[in-house]
């Protein structure tokens, strides 16, 4: 069992720059996928290798992983991937990072922290402050999935983003023709725990409108 790290504590406070995108990427043109909440950043290395065409965030709170996997971009030369640390929140609030969600085309939460006990709610990632920061900034068409095997989070996540109306839900059928990329089609390191333990998995996928 790891060390769950407190998204509220004072330490995430600051945050570290974030570089515009000329600098993280050799294509900054290119569309962008964010995931928020991506551990040793393994799902994002795998979506930047099979789908060059994109460029990739990863956002995570434990510096360890992040200081590795910006290590391992560095050894790999991979030119369409970038990890910050810090509290998502905390770094996509910030008034000099606003041009991260201007620009995503796709957001992921995977798999996140699920705080079961109702005084450790809020230092759940999707809360109604932090969708209503999503809806301001993402533009039209934008989306955003999430996954979980945590039925009462994944009850949680989806009533506190379809409580935003920017946000819609869509089925995978409708998402299969809007020729976007699908990040699901990559399993994520908890994910492939869930599977091998034939855990219920809950997602959903919503559009800004
Ligand atoms: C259960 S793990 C899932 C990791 C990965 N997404 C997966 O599916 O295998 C949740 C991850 O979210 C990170 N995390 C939790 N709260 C966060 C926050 N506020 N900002 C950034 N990362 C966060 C945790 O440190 C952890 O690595």
């Amino acid at each position: 069992m790891r060390q769950h790290v407190n998204p509220l504590s004072k330490n995430f406070d600051e945050i570290e720059r974030i570089p515009p995108f000329i600098e993280m990427f050799n294509d900054s043109k290119l569309n962008l996928h964010l995931d928020i909440g991506c551990a040793s950043g393994d799902y994002l290395f795998e979506l930047a290798l099979e789908n060059t065409n994109w460029n990739y965030i990863g956002i995570e709170i434990r510096e360890r992983l992040v200081k590795k996997a910006k290590l391992k971009v560095q050894d790999k030369k991979i030119k369409n991937l970038y990890f910050a640390f810090g509290n998502a929140y905390n770094i996509l609030n910030n008034f000099n990072n606003k041009f991260i969600l201007k620009n995503v085309k796709s957001i992921s939460f995977n798999f996140p922290d699920p705080w079961f006990k109702k005084r450790h709610y809020k230092r759940r990632l999707i809360q109604p402050e932090f969708i209503n920061i999503l809806s301001k900034l993402m533009q039209k068409g934008s989306l955003i999935f999430i996954k979980t095997d945590v039925k009462d989070l994944f009850e949680n996540m989806d009533c506190t983003i379809l409580g935003n109306i920017n946000f819609q839900k869509i089925d995978d059928r409708y998402f299969n023709n809007l020729e976007s990329f699908n990040p699901n089609k990559v399993q994520t390191n908890r994910e492939k725990y869930a599977v091998s333990n034939e855990l219920s998995i809950f997602k959903r996928i919503y559009i800004k409108i």
